[in-house]
Formats: structure tokens, sequence, C-alpha cells
């Protein structure tokens, strides 16, 4: 049978899926790198890294798969968004990638809207200059290392790097292109207006192609290394959120999409590329030619529980912390947590702001904190589900995904928080699945990405919002929603004690 491989460059780690023509994950290899955090806000990752534990990855998946390597018939990406890679006139990298979530831009950021203007910027991007863009991030770096920008030939994003290093084709795609803030998003070109604004050569701006199109082969030495075969069809990819999307079916007008992994993110399919969310939501391409999406991001959701995990119970396994979460009832006992261990974006953008626990009690133990790290992170998602709602979109089921789609208690919070069905999928693999689906849709196992979901997608269970529970989170969001405001002012204050 024939098969196809989704590559899913994240953050801690790169999955890698063996997809048949059923859509069943045959095998799944995943391999670590380390996040360097040099400084707070500083957050890079070494590109080596990446490339090196991709091979290793498709070389284990290989030698454990049964079939002959021909039996692979293609290969798509998915990325980890915005991280800035900078090459010179050899393809050499010049510095470590600085990643989506790095926050040392907010000079840059500033300086974006004074020379480009906002309104112009969201005329031609759609979206605000945000810490944690690409563009923020070149102009960080000619700001502060100009000799070492002076020999950028030119800029990728992190999966198409390690595309380029596996098949010697240097391309970007519109899905990634759209979060470096360089974009027109509706001409689907780059912006020669912005690179003229901000002194930027628009030649360092890689070639752009859509997400399933069919791009180059693998090199000699990749096929020595990993075993792969020279017939193995490589096809673009996309932004991991998009992937993330075509993973989960989001395809269609109408479908919405929750993920609580590291970050969080609520994203709902848009078909017109001319609607105004004046920067509210971050309004990108979507990996299906001519469409779009929106989307609200929380940047710490599962990364706020893994802290805190890490923090206060590192001997416990994630089971074990989340086990007597159930035995607390919604609201965890008068305790409200807020997620902004590393700022926020949706609907705040701001790189300053930090979490906050609000009513610690005596009473309080373990399982309550836990239980209000979840909810935090949930009301965090529901601040932009309320967003599209405001907007006008019908919001009656969401798609859940990510590590948040693994635990019961997590969906059924969802569920009331949110105050909609909320669908598991039997299968759910996140990106690496919507890679996988962008192979499968190139080498014309389907018709259409659509016909493909409906193959390799299925609804395991849906949880319906239990109506005493949403009377009370109705009424905890609100005083939720006042945590930001009465926290901001004391945060910029304290931001002068951080190192
Ligand atoms: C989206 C974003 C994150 C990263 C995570 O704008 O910054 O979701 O894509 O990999």
């Amino acid at each position: 049978m024939k098969h196809v491989i989704g590559v899913d460059l994240g953050t801690s780690a790169v999955k890698l899926l063996l997809v048949n023509q059923q859509g069943d994950v045959v095998k799944e290899v995943s391999k670590t790198y380390p996040l360097l955090q040099e400084k707070t806000g500083y957050s890079e990752q070494n590109p080596k890294d990446w490339v090196d534990q991709t091979v290793a990855g498709l070389s284990e998946l290989i030698q454990q798969f049964e079939g002959k390597p021909d039996d692979i018939e293609g290969i798509s990406f998915s990325g980890q968004m915005h991280g800035l890679v900078l090459l010179d006139e050899n393809q050499n990298v010049l510095r470590n990638a600085i990643l989506w979530n790095d926050t040392r831009t907010t000079a840059e950021c500033q300086e974006i809207y004074e020379k480009v203007g906002k309104e112009r910027l969201l005329r031609i991007t759609k979206n605000l200059a945000l810490e944690g863009f690409t563009l923020p991030k070149l102009l960080w770096v000619k700001n502060h290392e100009p000799e070492l920008y002076s020999k950028v030939k030119t800029f990728l994003l992190p999966k198409d790097y390690v595309r380029l290093k596996l098949t010697k084709s240097l391309h970007t795609e519109y899905s990634d292109a759209a979060g470096t803030l360089l974009l027109n998003v509706a001409e689907k070109e780059w912006s020669k207006s912005i690179c003229d604004l901000l002194d930027i050569n628009l030649d360092i701006c890689p070639p752009l192609v859509e997400s399933s199109e069919e791009i180059g082969i693998l090199t000699p030495e990749i096929i020595e290394k990993t075993g792969l075969s020279k017939s193995t069809r490589i096809f673009t990819g996309g932004a991991d959120n998009v992937c993330g999307a075509i993973g989960s079916g989001v395809l269609t007008e109408g479908k919405t999409m929750a993920s609580i992994g590291t970050s969080g993110v609520v994203l709902a399919h848009e078909d017109r590329r001319d609607r105004n969310f004046q920067g509210k939501v971050h309004y990108f391409n979507h990996g299906v030619p001519n469409a779009y999406y929106t989307m609200g991001v929380t940047l710490a959701a599962g990364q706020s529980l893994t802290w805190f995990k890490d923090t206060f119970a590192e001997e416990k396994t994630f089971d074990q912390l989340l086990n007597d979460v159930d035995k607390v009832p919604p609201g965890a006992n008068g305790l409200l947590f807020a997620p902004y261990i590393a700022g926020e974006r949706t609907p705040y953008v701001d790189a300053s702001i930090r979490g906050s626990f609000i009513g610690i009690d005596s009473s309080h133990k373990m399982k309550h904190f836990v239980r209000s790290v979840m909810e935090g992170v949930t009301f965090s998602l529901n601040e932009s589900v309320q967003l599209f709602r405001d907007q006008g979109k019908k919001i009656d089921q969401i798609i859940s995904v990510g590590g948040g789609s693994k635990n019961e208690i997590w969906l059924q919070m969802q569920a009331d928080i949110f105050n909609t069905e909320v669908v598991k999928l039997s299968n759910e693999q996140g990106p690496g699945m919507g890679a996988a689906m962008l192979a499968a849709y190139g080498c014309r196992w389907f018709r259409t990405l659509e016909d493909c979901a409906d193959t390799f997608l299925h609804a395991e269970k849906i949880y319906k919002p239990i109506e005493e529970n949403v009377v009370v989170y109705q009424t905890l969001f609100k005083l939720y929603q006042q945590v930001y405001t009465s926290t901001q002012s004391l945060n910029q204050k304290l931001m002068q004690h951080r190192q």
C-alpha cells in the first residue's frame, strides 16, 4: 500500500507521521531539540538541530517501515510559524533562528507603526505588528547586528529551511509568508511598499508557492542518510496552524478549531479576503488556494500547565497531575488564573503582561491550582471565541485538538466555557496529519482536501455543554476579563525588576 509522511516541525520536537491511504498512522517518530533562552524574552533555536533531528527521524521511520521505500509516495511539512532563519549567499545560516515566542522586538513593532503607519499595515497585511511576527525580528537584526544583516541574501521560515536542506529547493508558501507581516495577504505577493518604507531589500523575500505544490526532489545525500526513495515526491506544506486546521477538517466556512498545544489557538475558516477584523484577530492565508482563516492566540496555553507542573509538581506525570481535577467543582473554589506567563496576543497585544493567580485561599490544594490553570487557559481561548461571535461568526461546534483534546475533563470544560459542542477526533494528530494530507492530496489520492478529510478524519465523541456549568463559567468569565485591566499597570512597573 502507498504511504505519505507528514513532518511537523514544532517548538520542542519534530514529529513525523507515516500515514497510509486510509489515513491510519502506521508509524510515528518524535525527536526533540533544545530551546535556547539566553535572556528573559529571548527564544532561539539552532536550525541545524531541526535538520539533524528531521533526518534522524526520517531514517528511523524508514527502518521501522515494513514496506518498500518506493511505497512512500510523498512528504510534506508543517512548521512553527514566524521564526526568522537568515541565510547568506551560500545558503549558510547566519545566526540562530529567532522564534515566534521571542518577545525582544517591542521597539521594532513601534518602528513599523511609525514608518509604515498602522492603517497601511492593516490594509496590506491584515494584521498588527506583534513581537512574535517575523518582520520585527528582521528589523531587530538590522538594528542590533548590522554587520551580520549586511550578509543576508534571503530569509526563510523554519520548515522551509528544513525542506531546503532536504531538496536544495528554496521557497516559502502563502500560509507561512502571511505570518511574516511582509505579505500583501489579499493579493498574495510580497509588499514592496512595506519593504521600501523600512529599507528592506525585497529580494531577500523567498519565492512564493501554494501549500500543495510539488517542490523538488530529495538530494542524493538525504536519500543515502534516510533510506528514502528518489521517487518520493516533496510538497511544500504549511504553517502549523494551517496544517492543524487541515488535519482537523477545518476546510470550509463555518468550521472552527480550538488547539491547546504549547500555545493555544482558536481558528475559523474564512472564504473572503476582504473582511476587516481591524487586527483584533490574526487574518492569514490558508493552505487551500484562495482561502483564508482568522485566529486568536493564547501564547502560553499548554505551556502554562507545563510550567506549573515543572515548577510545583516536577515529580508527577501529567496524568497524576490531572487525576483529582474532576473532584474540584467549576471555578476551582474561587481561584482564578490568568495565563499571561509569556505575555499575551488575543485580545490584548501585550508582551509585558504577566500571569496571576487571584483569590488564593489557605484551603486551596494542588488540585485547585491545576483546575484553575486549565480554566484560565480556556477562558483566554474563549476571549477569541467571543471576538469571532461579536464579528457575526456562527460558532456552534468546535473541533478540539492538541494536548487539551487528550483529556476528558478539559474537553468538557471547553464545551462548558465555549458554550458549544466540542468534538474529539478519533485519530487526532494535529499539524502532522495536515502535512500528511497535503502530501496525499498532492499525490492525487483525492480530488480535493475535503475528500481526503472525509476518508482520514472521524469524530470519536461530542461533548455537549452542561447548562449549570455554563452559568457558573459565564459569571467567572466576566471576572476573568477584569484581570488584565486590573494587573496591567502593576505588571508594567514590575517589568523593570525582571532580568
Ligand atoms: C501563531 C503562533 C504559534 C506558532 C506555534 O501565530 O505564533 O501558534 O505557530 O508554533
